[in-house]
């Protein structure tokens, strides 16, 4: 599946640093952050709750706009290698200048040059969907809001939430919602990967989102399911970290085929690739065998996320052009 161009919706940055990247970093900065690693050098942890800790250690020796800027470089050189032409990625400001507005916007500077210098290099568009963390809380949820809504335009083109699905309700986070609707982003929330069917509703209930990322576990409720196909909510399926975080047992245990059979607008993405051992190539080809999807099923796939893009019409007018003519 190498050769099919590829549109990604749900790519966390941090999550997405090849652990060699965070090593560099840490030695540069004489941290230790050697309990991270395994010894393949691939990132460790037990499971989701552990799998949080671990990603927020890595995320620790990312301190500067710089640092940033490299690893945006990096990432988007790793996408552009399996074939992605458009993503989005999930940007915190909990993580890039503390939400504070000033040191916010000069990390979101560092970002989008070197998405400026990967379009030009490797032809891939990059754009940012700003998150609050769930289990940071409210109060810190509003303040990222408000430098999502501060910067909101035609890169910062979307709001959402990540983190500890379990910790608070969605609408604890509705002010923060409001707000970034307000701006002008178009909205998506973590829902369905931990909790079950009730998560997904109160999502689109409680915040008032056109997108849920994963969203999965909406399978245990045929009449959400019906919902979802009929309101046209587009599902942002991550199977590989679903599988490698035990959601799970198995690619085809994994619900994605049924949701889609059944009418629910499903897309794919790797969520946080290197922590899950899996690229975009990786989550075609582990599709192809576990459902006997061909081109077409991904073709089509390819075009339904390119509609749920949050970005503007003329960008999305270049990204079709792209997969009617690879
Ligand atoms: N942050 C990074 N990856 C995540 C995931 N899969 N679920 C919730 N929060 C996350
Ligand atoms: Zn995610």
């Amino acid at each position: 599946m190498n050769n099919l161009p590829k549109v990604e919706l749900h790519l966390h940055l941090e999550g997405a640093a090849p652990p060699a990247f965070i090593r560099g970093l840490a030695a540069e900065k004489k941290e230790d952050l050697s309990g991270i690693f395994d010894e393949n050098g691939a990132y460790k942890y037990r499971d989701f709750w552990d799998f949080l800790k671990v990603y927020e250690a890595a995320t620790s020796v990312l301190t500067t706009p710089e640092d940033y800027r490299r690893l945006t470089l990096a990432v988007l050189e790793e996408s552009a290698a399996s074939g992605v032409i458009y993503s989005e990625t999930f940007l915190s400001p909990d993580f890039c200048g503390g939400r504070d507005v000033g040191a916010w916007r000069e990390y979101l500077a560092a970002i989008r040059e070197a998405a400026d210098e990967a379009e030009v290099n490797d032809g891939i568009v990059l754009r940012g969907v700003i998150t609050c963390i769930r289990h940071f809380g409210p109060d810190k949820a509003r303040e990222t809001a408000i430098c999502a809504a501060e910067t909101a335009g035609d890169w910062v083109v979307g709001f959402g939430i990540a983190g500890d699905e379990k910790a608070g309700k969605p609408k604890d986070f509705a002010w923060a919602f409001d707000c970034a609707r307000e701006a002008g982003l178009r909205l998506t929330a973590h829902a369905g990967e931990w909790g079950g069917p009730d998560s997904v509703r109160d999502a689109l209930d409680d915040l008032g989102v056109e997108r849920i990322g994963h969203g999965v576990r909406a399978i245990e409720d045929l009449a959400l399911v019906d919902r979802l196909a009929e309101d046209g909510i587009v599902l942002e399926v991550c199977p590989g970290s679903n599988v490698a975080l035990g959601v799970y047992p198995n690619w085809r245990a994994h619900p994605i085929h049924r949701l889609r059979e059944r009418g629910v607008t499903v897309t794919v993405s790797t969520d946080d690739p290197p922590f899950f051992h899996t690229t975009m190539n990786n989550e075609y080809d582990r599709l192809a065998d576990a459902f006997e999807w061909d081109d077409g099923v991904f073709e089509e796939i390819a075009r339904n996320s390119a509609k749920a893009a949050f970005c503007d019409d003329a960008t999305k007018e270049k990204i079709f052009k792209k997969l009617e003519t690879p």
